[in-house]
């Protein structure tokens, strides 16, 4: 069973578990400003969100950048029906793909192929080849163009790593549990972000990927050092 078959099974509970977590919604947004995006003169924001999920990250990027056109991706069928299920103004398209292969079915969709901004929140831990979709998001974007991943990573700190562990017992799963009566995916968020690749190692990533002015930017409250916001700009 594939990470977006496991999103199928708690779709439609999704947006409660979100809502019962402090400050999610309101961390998204603060990402999507870190972007730094400036509405062109003529025309829309292009801003592409990958691994969109049910919305949380695409509503986050409308309430920045209000007038936004936003293609927003998704592997899990049940996570986009829940999305498009949403009163969503005209300029947002959702599209029903891997990250993986985004670039071929951006493609087949006419849809546009060259993004100001790529907005990839909890994504990039889960998806099978990091390097090939940050290559795919560099290669989306225009000249000057910002990626933004929105991301836990834990591995350089141990205080990060115990404290991740302990909300995860303590409080995710057994909240995931009574919302969901699922613990597969909440058990699998524990270990994939203890697995991913320390803040050193991902902004590595980013750069090897092609990605100029790299930086990280720690959130704030029990999840600093925890969840980041990860910057960088394909070159000009
Ligand atoms: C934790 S949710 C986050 C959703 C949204 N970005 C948000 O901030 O609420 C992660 C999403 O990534 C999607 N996903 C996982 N692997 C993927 C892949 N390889 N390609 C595209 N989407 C994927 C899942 O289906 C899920 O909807």
């Amino acid at each position: 069973m594939s990470v977006a078959d496991d999103f199928d099974v708690v779709a439609d509970r999704y947006d409660v578990m979100v809502g019962l977590s402090p400050g999610y919604h309101q961390d998204l947004r603060r990402s999507v400003r870190r972007l730094g995006l400036i509405e062109p003169a003529r025309r829309p924001l292009r801003v592409l969100d990958l691994g969109c999920g049910t919305g949380a990250s695409t509503r986050a990027i409308l309430s920045v950048h209000p007038g936004a056109e936003i293609t927003a991706v998704d592997a899990s069928a049940g996570m986009l029906a829940a999305a498009r299920a949403k009163q969503w103004p005209s300029q947002v398209d959702f599209l029903h793909a891997q990250a993986e292969h985004v670039t071929e079915a951006l493609a087949a969709v006419d849809a546009p192929d060259a993004f100001d901004g790529v907005l990839a929140a909890y994504l990039v831990r889960s998806v099978s080849d990091r390097d090939g979709v940050l290559g795919a998001a560099r290669g989306l974007l225009a000249p000057g163009g910002r990626l933004a991943v929105h991301e836990y990573s834990v591995a350089d700190s141990r205080r990060a790593q115990l404290t991740w562990r302990l909300v995860c017992r303590g409080v995710i799963t057994p909240t995931g549990w009574l919302v969901s009566r699922h613990t597969a995916l909440y058990r699998y968020l524990e270990r994939s972000v203890l697995d991913f690749d320390g803040v050193a190692a991902f902004r590595q990533r980013l750069s090897a990927a092609g990605f100029a002015d790299v930086r990280v930017v720690p959130m704030s409250g029990w999840q600093r050092g925890i969840l980041h916001t990860f910057l960088g700009t394909r070159p000009r």
